[in-house]
């Protein structure tokens, strides 16, 4: 079997991989393939699968480029790089790494939310600035969340597990809305005493009621832009919106405005719109928190994908099921 990786990942996944006797070949580039060069590389051989990146759009085109692959396996939980209906055409399995770094993911979104309430990049920066003149009881006032409402629009297993740390670790009230009612969250965390997950089935009632809203939607047709100015403007003043889940599903130039205008308190972001470029004016912006795309960034949340992706490919091609297929 000869299968096709995009860029360099964790040689766990790799070994898995030449363990099976695979033919193996990788992206020497330490960078993204332009759509051109990718379609370029997967003509060179009748590769049998592809482990792919969330950089990478996989498209029909891209597919008929290589029409010996049965498998286009992702090495992320997000899979809107792909073109599930093209692949559908073509018979050709999509996988993602579900259930790899999804643990991670929510740690990073707290990690924004404290980033924000306490204040945590504003008061680093002033203390490096050499600002600080000693113990001053008005100085950077931030947010108590214990008691307060955490708002988080999709309750899969990335969004529970913020739920989870929001009731457990913070004693915050949780309300939620997803597409469908998720019977699992409210029985894992019963609305006690205030605390909980409560339903709301619509994203507006959960954005005029929280204090923080986390959104961990998949990007698609319907979620593209699923906060927009509207909604923007329904949320408290005093409210943050923090997004670990796909840049897109923001408008990020309205989201621009209402933190200019003041409508909501801040942001902190690990994705973009328009990545990697940000849209203008946000980094000028004192309340908001900014990373790199990093949520699942740590060493244990990269092998896990790689072994996944990794054993997605070798379950595909032995003829098993895909445990992570996508569509
Ligand atoms: C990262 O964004 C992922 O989808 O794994």
């Amino acid at each position: 079997m000869k299968i096709y990786i995009t860029r360099q990942i964790p040689d766990v996944g790799i070994k898995m991989l030449t363990d099976k006797g695979f033919e193996v070949d990788i992206n020497s580039e330490d960078r993204p393939l332009t759509k051109e060069e990718l379609i370029e590389a997967l003509r060179k051989k009748p590769y049998d699968g592809v482990l792919t990146l969330l950089t990478d759009q996989i498209d029909g085109e891209v597919m008929d480029a290589c029409p010996t692959a049965k498998i286009f396996a992702n090495y992320a939980i997000g899979f809107n790089n792909f073109n599930t209906e093209d692949a559908k055409k073509r018979n050709v399995m999509l996988t993602n790494t579900h259930g790899g770094g999804a643990d991670r993911v929510a740690e990073h979104t707290w990690g924004l939310i404290l980033a924000l309430t306490c204040r945590i990049v504003e008061g680093d920066k002033y203390m490096r600035n050499g600002e600080y003149q000693g113990w001053d009881p008005m100085l950077l006032h931030g947010t108590k969340l214990a008691g307060k409402t955490l708002g988080i629009i999709g309750t899969g297993r990335i969004g529970a597990d913020v739920a989870h740390r929001a009731k457990n670790g913070f004693m915050m009230n949780v309300i939620y809305y997803d597409i469908v009612r998720n019977e699992k969250i409210e029985k894992d965390l019963p609305a006690q005493a205030g605390f909980g997950a409560t339903f709301y089935s619509t994203v507006e009632e959960v954005l005029k009621i929280a204090d923080v809203v986390s959104i961990h939607v998949p990007l698609t047709e319907d979620t593209h832009h699923l906060m927009n100015e509207t909604r923007f403007n329904l949320m408290k003043k005093t409210a943050y919106l923090v997004n670990t889940s796909r840049g897109p599903v923001l408008d990020e130039n309205a989201l621009v405005s209402a933190l200019q205008n003041k409508i909501i308190a801040g942001a902190g972001l690990d994705v973009y719109e328009f990545e990697p470029t940000l849209a203008k004016g946000l980094a000028e912006l004192p309340n908001v928190v900014l990373t790199p795309h990093i949520a699942s960034a740590t060493d244990e949340a990269r092998l896990d994908m790689a072994r996944l992706s990794a054993q997605n490919i070798i379950d595909v091609l032995e003829g098993k099921p895909a445990v992570n297929s996508v569509i």
